[in-house]
């Protein structure tokens, strides 16, 4: 039987790719989510077809050939990734075979079927540590970690698939991406600075605060928060722009294009949650940026996408799912210190 099945996302089950799966059905095309659960569990990926294997197995080339043949799939949306810089330093070569072999196995596949559509997870880690800290797609890539690296080693293997065989690619750069779309998917991963304050205030910990005497406005880092839903909507935004006769770029940064400081976000949690806990100032970490945040201009321009979430709501929406998953007995998920 063949399934009216358009758009395989990997990683579906994962933190963003569970909004991109939302978004995606939500403008009527059909899912099939490939991942292995590694970092997610099967219960957020709702009623679509769920098909668990590790893609960067050695089956995993025939197993994705088969399943976009069966499913006749138009297009991937790639995210299925490990994500933890301190991991990445720690176990470089398994990075590289996770994510640069992951995303090999899917283009080996799609090459097979001609299935010639492709939307990659990228990120703006792939900057490193940029002069001046507001960044856009011509910057120069110069990452500073394994993570970062598999990212842009990435972006570099599609664009040589779309020189090779015809393969139509984006890569989006997401900047810090936090909030949820529903309470049931908020993000598990303590990594960023929403999850680590939530996670201390939790805990009756005071904040930690790398930092306080950087060249910025009030002495802490500045980045760029993106909600979670809206960049699932640049995930759809990005496959029609798939669809133009010659689309002029294949990168684009995914940020709201505003930065907002350490100290800014901790007011912000503040009032969300009701607590008034003192942040705790300790040393910078190595390879932390001032400043790093998009102009977020060409991914206006040219997919018309606008953040609709301002970051009151990706505050609000963060703290409802986190409780939400508490009441689950969903347990956060935390680096290896
Ligand atoms: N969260 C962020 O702030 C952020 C920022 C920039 C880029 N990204 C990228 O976005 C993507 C999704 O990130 P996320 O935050 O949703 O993380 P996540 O860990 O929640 O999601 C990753 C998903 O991929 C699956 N997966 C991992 N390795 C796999 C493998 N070898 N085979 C099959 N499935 C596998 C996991 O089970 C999980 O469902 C990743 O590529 C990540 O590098 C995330």
């Amino acid at each position: 039987m063949v399934l009216a099945v358009t758009i395989i996302v990997t990683g579906g089950a994962g933190y963003i790719g569970a909004h991109v799966v939302d978004a995606l059905a939500a403008e009527g095309r059909d899912v099939v989510v490939v991942d292995d659960l590694s970092t997610a569990s099967e219960a957020r990926v709702g009623d679509h077809p769920l098909h668990r294997f590790d893609l960067a197995a050695p089956d995993a080339t025939a197993r994705l050939t088969q399943l976009l043949g069966d499913v006749r799939a138009t297009g991937v949306v790639h995210l299925a990734a490990k994500k933890q810089v301190g991991e990445s330093v720690a176990r470089p070569e398994w990075y590289y075979r996770q994510n640069v072999g992951g995303l090999g196995a899917v283009l080996e596949a799609a090459r097979a079927v001609g299935c010639d559509r492709l939307v990659f997870s990228s990120s703006a880690a792939v900057y490193g540590e940029p002069a001046g800290g507001v960044v856009d797609e011509d910057a120069r890539p110069d990452p500073i970690n394994p993570y970062g690296q598999t990212k842009l080693v990435g972006e570099w293997m599609i664009r040589a698939a779309a020189r090779a065989w015809g393969l139509r690619q984006v890569s989006l750069r997401y900047f810090n991406v936090a909030g949820a779309g529903r309470p049931e998917l908020g993000d598990p991963a303590v990594l960023n600075l929403v999850t680590l304050v939530l996670d201390r205030l939790e805990r009756g910990e005071a904040p930690l605060v790398f930092g306080d005497d950087y060249p910025t406005p009030d002495g802490t880092c500045v980045r760029d928060y993106v909600h979670v839903a809206d960049l699932a909507a640049a995930h759809v935004a990005a496959l029609d722009y798939l669809e133009r006769p010659a689309p002029a770029y294949d990168t684009f940064d995914v940020g709201a294009g505003q930065g907002v400081s350490v100290t800014q976000m901790l007011t912000a949690i503040a009032s969300a949650t009701g607590t008034s806990v003192l942040p705790q100032v300790v040393d910078r970490r190595p390879g932390d940026p001032a400043v790093l945040v998009a102009t977020a201009a060409r991914i206006r321009t040219e997919l018309g996408w606008e953040p609709r979430r301002g970051l009151d709501d990706i505050v609000a929406s963060a703290w409802s799912a986190w409780r939400a998953q508490r009441e689950a007995g969903v347990e956060p998920i935390r680096p290896a210190r």
